[in-house]
């Protein structure tokens, strides 16, 4: 590898059809196939250069390299050996939120370090690989909305971009916190595969896996934004109806904000939630009445950070 300055920037994306559950730790396959939209606001630029060992610089402070260490040694079993190196990246969106850092993280990571190598890999192959890092950043190679499928081994599970009808469609984000989770994603979705209620969750997100992709097709942002909330409220009763320490990524101002949406509902304002592992909120609406929700959130919680994002590009090089 040369000491050449080479960026990859990827998006963080959100998924409307929610991973939440690993089949295979080590591989991470997925125990469902998952569809996200790329935004706009919310991305991570990453360089690598050559060093004595594995390091990670993030936002300009030295940071904990063991995760970037563990899989820059499996990129150099899959992709053949290279030598250490000093990860800089930069994150904008916060880190470790449940705002999807990992997934611009790992898409970033992989972007970079298989463009300094020299190879010529399309999305779907450098999808495969990150997904390795974090599941979600398999969907962050792709602009707009992309479906992970789960596979059934690592050759089968990757992600692509999902053709789509043009459409006015925003999200709302209430950034209720930007603290570190207590609760990793990698840890929540270990607890909420002992739910009883898991394998139903499996069917029905098989199911809303289809009628979202229909109603993405038909610009039926109404539609999209409705499975999407039901998708994400049954990803968060896995958590609380967990058999093995059961919790819940939601603050009051979470549920505060959960019951304005259906306030705005009531009102005719085309709003629907979706959460992923922490209390933000993300509102998916028409890019009409974005501001209008906007302003509904400020004047109701007037210290509460707002927001809004569109649909963001595929991954990109300078
Ligand atoms: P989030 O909700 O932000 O996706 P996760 O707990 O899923 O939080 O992932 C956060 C983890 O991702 C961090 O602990 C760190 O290991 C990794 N990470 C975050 N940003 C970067 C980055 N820019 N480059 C490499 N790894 C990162
Ligand atoms: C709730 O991709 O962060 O955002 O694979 O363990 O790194 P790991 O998990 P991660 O989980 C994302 C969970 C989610 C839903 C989603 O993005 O599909």
């Amino acid at each position: 590898m040369d000491s050449t300055t080479m960026k990859a920037t990827a998006h963080t994306n959100i998924a409307l059809i929610k991973y939440w559950g690993k089949k295979n730790i080590e591989l991470n396959l997925p125990t469902t196939s998952s569809l996200s939209l790329t935004l706009d606001k919310y991305y991570t630029t990453t360089s690598v250069s050559s060093a004595e060992i594995d390091s990670f610089v993030l936002n300009n402070q030295p940071a904990d390299a063991t995760r970037i260490h563990h899989f820059l040694n499996m990129l150099r079993k899959q992709l053949g050996d290279f030598s250490p190196l000093k990860v800089i990246s930069e994150n904008h969106v916060p880190t470790s939120a449940g705002l999807a850092s990992s997934a611009s993280a790992f898409a970033a990571l992989t972007g970079v370090v298989v463009h300094e190598l020299g190879m010529n890999l399309s999305n779907e192959e450098l999808s495969r690989l990150a997904r390795r890092g974090s599941g979600s950043a398999s969907r962050s190679f792709f602009g707009n909305f992309a479906v992970w499928h789960k596979g059934i081994d690592d050759e089968s599970s990757f992600a692509e971009s999902l053709n789509a009808s043009d459409m006015p469609i925003a999200l709302v984000v209430a950034e209720v916190s930007h603290a570190e989770k207590k609760i990793s994603s990698t840890e929540g979705m270990q607890r909420a595969l002992t739910s009883p209620n898991y394998d139903d969750w499996l069917v029905k997100s098989a199911n809303q896996l289809i009628d979202m992709q229909s109603a993405i097709q038909h610009a039926d942002i109404d539609k999209v934004g409705s499975i999407a909330e039901d998708n994400a409220l049954g990803m968060h009763a896995l958590n609380l109806t967990a058999s093995r320490q059961p919790f819940t990524y939601f603050t009051d101002q979470t549920q505060m904000i959960l019951s304005l949406i259906q306030d705005m509902r009531h009102q005719g304002i085309l709003a629907y939630a979706t959460i992923d592992a922490g209390p933000n909120v993300k509102i998916i609406t028409t890019k009409d009445e974005a501001s209008t929700i906007v302003n509904i959130l400020k004047n109701a919680m007037p210290t509460l950070a707002v927001e809004v994002a569109q649909s963001g590009p595929g991954i990109s090089y300078d």
